[in-house]
């Protein structure tokens, strides 16, 4: 789907590493090449008519990304990406309102970014994290995460979408559990947002975190939505320029109101333009069609690499276009080595999610991650280089 809009694909290149990155449409490109070419200017302090256009550029793109989740334009925070994001809930709202022997329910299949900044909370003011158990098929289900909720349970924090297996968690059956049971629903949607409609309102999340470069955008951008009553309660982690009302020497200051007091200094102008782009260009596409062609293009390929013998699949049964596999024998970096050498992209090794291996019992594994612009075509290209990887050890040592 729409392959001439991505220049990095006229070079034969068989890209499957959009996990951790996607490319990016010539439109996107254009939009911050605009920018900078046409109205550089910083935003909220000129008065001139380059400093105009790109106040109302970039102050429009909140109603884009409101409108793409479904939550209001005061609730969505820019950040850096889904990493600063998540330490913000962590650092501005959860140090502020957890307390010693609170409980954080996390599971072992998340990335770095949504279990570090909790260890780090934990040596600073106590709180309790416990992880919930995947099931038998390495998936995170309402009834396993029930069976760890008690009394104490403050927060439930999860990837909508596992990074390496791909699983797909029910975050609307979670969301309404927790607004029952008065916890806090905080998500990381970066393998989510990018790839299928994630409704903030209606699945009762209070945190959604994500970033701007998976989903066509621009690297250095990325989203924070809150639920606007902790938004008001929520602390900022960054202190500067563009946050606040007045400050004065007896020490006195203000900050303005959400979203903004969360937005010190000068924000990323040019990728929050070319992220309102992406979010078009994809909405222009529409998210169910991109989710349902996913699923088509991971179902025939699990199918493909199942008729392969040497092949050890992980997560044939995940919804989303997320495959893991080893190829019996054959170290996963060398894998990936092999593949580069016919063009394909992957990533392989433990992909941030470190402590996976205590639950699939393997430390390093090869994803392929897909988009809508990869092709039936590409996946048999693939299936072929590796059905015939006997050569495998000649190429890659
Ligand atoms: N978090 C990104 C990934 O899973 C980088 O590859």
């Amino acid at each position: 789907m729409n392959r001439e809009d991505f220049p990095m694909l006229n070079n034969n290149l068989i890209y499957f590493d959009n996990g951790a990155t996607t490319l990016k449409p010539k439109q996107v490109i254009e939009s911050m090449n605009r920018y900078y070419l046409e109205h550089t200017s910083n935003i909220h302090r000129g008065d001139y008519d380059a400093a105009l256009k790109t106040n109302m550029e970039y102050d429009q793109v909140r109603d884009i990304v409101a409108s793409f989740v479904n939550c209001d334009s005061r609730e969505v925070i820019y950040t850096s990406g889904a990493t600063m994001s998540l330490n913000l809930v962590v650092f501005g709202y959860m140090k502020k309102h957890l307390k010693k022997g609170d409980v954080v329910l996390l599971n072992k299949g998340e990335h770095a970014s949504n279990i570090l900044p909790w260890i780090r909370l934990q040596e600073e003011i106590g709180i309790c994290i416990q992880f919930v158990p995947l099931d038998e098929k390495f998936e995170l289900t309402l009834d396993n995460i029930k069976k760890y909720v008690t009394s104490e349970t403050k927060v439930i924090s999860l990837a909508h979408v596992s990074n390496v297996l791909g699983d797909v968690r029910d975050i609307s059956s979670i969301g309404n559990f927790c607004k029952e049971h008065n916890i806090i629903f905080n998500v990381d949607g970066a393998q989510s947002v990018p790839h299928m409609k994630v409704d903030f309102k209606n699945s009762n999340i209070d945190f959604l975190s994500f970033s701007g470069h998976k989903m066509c955008g621009p690297t250095g951008v990325g989203i924070l939505v809150g639920k606007y009553e902790l938004l008001k309660d929520m602390d900022p982690v960054f202190y500067g320029g563009g946050m606040n009302s007045f400050f004065e020497d007896d020490f006195s200051y203000e900050l303005k109101d959400v979203p903004i007091k969360f937005e010190a200094g000068t924000p990323p102008i040019a990728e929050v333009i070319g992220l309102g782009e992406a979010i078009k260009y994809l909405d222009k596409i529409g998210m169910n069609i991109i989710n349902e062609y996913e699923k088509k293009l991971k179902k025939y390929l699990v199918s493909k690499l199942k008729s392969i013998p040497n092949i050890i699949l992980y997560n044939e049964n995940t919804d989303s276009g997320i495959i893991a596999f080893n190829i019996d024998g054959v170290f996963a970096q060398d894998s990936s080595v092999y593949l580069n050498h016919y063009n394909i992209c992957v990533r392989s090794g433990n992909h941030c999610a470190k402590m996976l291996k205590d639950e699939i019992n393997v430390k390093n594994t090869v994803r392929i991650s897909l988009y809508f612009y990869n092709t039936f075509d590409e996946i048999d290209k693939l299936v072929n280089v590796l059905t015939n990887s006997e050569d495998i050890f000649k190429i890659v040592l």
